[in-house]
C-alpha cells in the first residue's frame, strides 16, 4: 500500500513540508519541495555533507526567499529541482529522491513504503 503524504493545498502553504512513512524506530523520513513550475519533488531527509536531517525546526527546509533548500546543520544550499547542492560543503553532491505522485490533490510515494525504504537503504549502503 502507497502513503499519503500531504495535500498539495498544505504543501504550498510553506512550500516544503517533511514527512514520516511506515511504521517501527526507522520510519522512512523525506521532505517535499514545490518548484518554480509548480511540480513536487521528494527528497530523503538526510543531507550529503553529514548525514544530518535538514530541518532543525520541523517542516523547514527552505531559505526565507524560498529559492532554495538548505540544511540547517551547517548551510548548504541546494536546488529546489535537481537536489544538487550549489553552495556549503557538500558542493556538488545531490540530494537523494524519492519517487512520489501527485492524485487528487494528494502527495503520495508511488511506492510502497517498504520499497522506497530498501532503496534508501541501498542508497546509504546500509543493510538490515
Ligand atoms: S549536515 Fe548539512 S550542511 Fe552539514
Amino acid at each position: 500500500m502507497t502513503a499519503t503524504l500531504c495535500t498539495i493545498e498544505e504543501l504550498a502553504q510553506t512550500g516544503s513540508r517533511g514527512f514520516r512513512a511506515g511504521e517501527g524506530e526507522w520510519p522512512l523520513k523525506g521532505f517535499l519541495v514545490l518548484t518554480d513550475a509548480g511540480s513536487v519533488r521528494a527528497w530523503l531527509n538526510v543531507c550529503p555533507h553529514a548525514g544530518h536531517p535538514l530541518d532543525l525546526v520541523p517542516h523547514r527546509f527552505l531559505t526565507s526567499d524560498r529559492a532554495y533548500i538548505q540544511c540547517s546543520s551547517h548551510g548548504a544550499l541546494f536546488e529546489r529541482d535537481s537536489g544538487r547542492c550549489i553552495a556549503g560543503p557538500c558542493l556538488g553532491r545531490n540530494l537523494r529522491p524519492l519517487d512520489i505522485e501527485v492524485v487528487a490533490g494528494e502527495v503520495r510515494l508511488a511506492s510502497t513504503v517498504a520499497e522506497a525504504d530498501n532503496a534508501r537503504r541501498n542508497m546509504s549502503g546500509l543493510t538490515k
